[in-house]
């Protein structure tokens, strides 16, 4: 693999301000010279996510999560170095070198958006085929208008088996590659491979992502037959998990909120409505990573799942979600029909237009469905209520809304505001002390466990793992002590692969006089490896480095590793016996 030049990385790094790049993905706050922030990486409550802006580095002490501005990007939008470099490329408005590096990922990708976008204008144009009279009807008993269906780029796929096949492979791509992109299923019968068609006799419907590339589509029957939905599962370029639909419009919308309903179908009925800020995503449960996503779009989103059980379970979750990431919610209280597409289809708009005016934010929501179930006409009721309502508002983390909503309560339940003030206080207390307590002991078992686990892989003890860590944190830092262990030590010493070739990296970057700036080995390290390096290097702070450590952490190394050369008396031949005795003797003499 060709690479990029020290010169043009680091023109990229200065034009590339990680602080500024990373502030636009996390909402970061100044700690002394660093700044932190929740992690994007793994779901967490207290930052423990930090941008070392003068080392122009990343690390969280949660996950482990580390490295510079490109493996940020890297992991962030999910691509892989060379579309990360790229990506950056653009950003700061510089032209990327395009000699030799290998894009065969990068080829693929592009290869999968151009049959996906093919397969698109099959489906789309087959519905307005006389083939398609099935699919068009259906659309129409739903009340889509021909100008949705175009706006949308919506479908059908025939019900054959093979007729998309055969168009895709006249234009020139391969089976194969539809299998890749979940256009074609295989089968194998006596050595023979078949494939077939993975959407068949449904509605189509393309799932656009933001830059505006077909990543993937989603499939409805056109009668109550069962799966009703057939959804592209992950690909090279879709991660379902991560799939919204309707991004690419409602990002462009007026509105500075997002409507995120549960079916794609209702986000298409909300648009064709005017609601042009609608999203929905695919049928899978919300992840902490899909609301970071969504942050970046909007820090306000407008709950509308479904009135049924399953999607008021799943807005609980949501309102755990966004919460926990600081997004501001209002969740809307869905009357008079299942979900948005019906209350459209039965009411129109304006009411669904009132419902979202009305509808109340995460607090109220949650103190709305308790309060159900208390008499508040009985001092008991009464009482019950107000502690489960105390518990709510010390879970939120915002203390306006807690002040508020605490008159509100008292107002309400006609108790002194001090009074409730006081009880979520006690109880604010009582759950930080919780959650440190918790915090601290996942952390600690988490990095005991992992040293023994490390230790456990390579067959060495953590002193060693220690040591090796340690010295190539004092050689990172300290390129002049290379000396001391040039010749002593090599790569194949350190008893875990990933030092050992970071060790190699290292010293052959100092020979060479190659910058040791991260950027620079960005390239030839992956996310885990990245992140080994820059917790290494963050392990560091604040200590002082001597050439002394640096020598003792040698010796700790190549004393496990003679360790692991001893072999037992039996297997020795005469002269290894007599040596090993020498040497023994030498010990005890001491
Ligand atoms: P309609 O009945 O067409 O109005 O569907 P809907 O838009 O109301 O969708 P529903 O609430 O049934 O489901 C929400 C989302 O979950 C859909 O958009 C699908 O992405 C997904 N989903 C629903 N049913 C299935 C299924 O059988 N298989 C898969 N893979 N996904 C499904
Ligand atoms: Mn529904």
């Amino acid at each position: 693999m060709a690479r990029f030049s020290d010169e043009f990385l680091s023109e990229l790094r200065m034009r590339c301000d990680i602080e500024q790049i990373i502030s636009s993905y996390v909402p970061l706050r100044r700690r002394g010279k660093n700044l932190v922030g929740l992690c994007p990486f793994h779901n967490e409550k207290t930052p423990s996510f930090t941008v070392y802006p003068e080392t122009e580095s990343f690390y969280c002490f949660g996950c482990a999560a580390g490295g510079e501005v490109i493996s940020f990007i890297r992991r962030i939008e999910n691509l892989d170095y060379v579309e990360a470099v790229r990506f950056l490329c653009e950003r700061a408005g510089m032209n990327m070198p395009e000699d030799g590096y290998d894009s065969s990922l990068a080829q693929k990708r592009k290869r999968m958006y151009e049959i996906n976008r093919e397969a698109a204008r099959f489906f789309h144009e087959y519905l307005f085929s006389p083939e398609g009279k099935a699919g068009l009807d259906y659309y129409k008993s739903r009340g889509y208008s021909k100008k949705t269906l175009v706006r949308f780029g919506m479908g059908y796929a025939p019900n054959d088996w093979r007729k998309l096949l055969n168009h895709m492979k006249d234009k020139g791509y391969s089976y194969e590659e539809l299998y890749d992109a979940n256009l074609a299923n295989k089968s194998e019968k006596n050595g023979k491979v078949n494939f077939y068609e993975n959407f068949r006799n449904r509605v189509m419907v393309p799932l656009i992502d933001p830059r505006g590339n077909v990543v993937a589509f989603g499939g409805r029957v056109l009668d109550d037959s069962k799966p009703k939905y057939v959804n592209t599962s992950d690909t090279l370029v879709y991660k379902k998990s991560l799939g919204v639909f309707g991004l690419n419009f409602a990002k462009n919308s007026k509105e500075k909120s997002l409507i995120l309903v549960e079916g794609y179908m209702d986000a298409i009925s909300l648009h064709q409505a005017g609601f042009d800020n609608a999203i929905a995503c695919l049928g899978t449960a919300l992840t902490s990573e899909m609301a970071h996503l969504l942050s970046r779009y909007t820090d306000k989103i407008i709950l509308s799942y479904d009135a049924d059980e399953a999607g008021q379970k799943a807005t609980q979750r949501a309102i755990g979600v966004f919460s926990s990431i600081g997004m501001k919610l209002n969740v809307v209280n869905l009357t008079g029909g299942k979900d948005p597409d019906e209350i459209l289809r039965k009411f129109g708009p304006e009411r669904f237009r009132n419902l979202i005016d009305g509808a109340s934010n995460d607090i109220e929501y949650e103190l709305f469905k308790v309060r159900k179930d208390y008499d508040l006409e009985t001092a008991d009721g009464k009482m019950k209520y107000l502690t489960k309502a105390c518990e709510i508002l010390a879970g939120t983390g915002d203390s306006i809304a807690q002040d508020i909503y605490a008159s509100k309560l008292a107002e309400e339940l006609d108790v002194e505001k001090q009074t409730i003030s006081v009880r979520i206080g006690q109880l604010k207390r009582k759950r930080m002390n919780v959650e440190r307590k918790r915090k601290f002991s996942e952390l600690e078992q988490k990095a005991v466990s992992q040293a023994r686990n490390e230790a456990m892989k390579s067959g060495t003890t953590v002193r060693v793992l220690k040591a090796q860590k340690r010295l190539l944190a004092l050689l990172f830092g300290n390129p002049d002590f290379l000396p001391l262990s040039e010749g002593k030590i090599t790569q194949e010493d350190f008893p875990d692969g990933i030092c050992g070739t970071l060790y190699r990296l290292i010293s052959d970057k100092i020979k060479n006089g190659e910058s040791l700036e991260l950027g620079c080995f960005a390239e030839m390290l992956g996310d885990s490896e990245m992140s080994t390096l820059v917790g290494i290097i963050r392990s560091a702070d604040g200590l002082t480095s001597t050439k002394k450590e640096y020598s003792d952490c040698i010796n700790v190394i190549l004393e496990e590793k003679n360790k692991e050369k001893n072999v037992s008396a039996g297997q020795m031949n005469d002269e290894e016996f007599s040596k090993a005795m020498a040497e023994f003797k030498k010990k005890k003499s001491n």
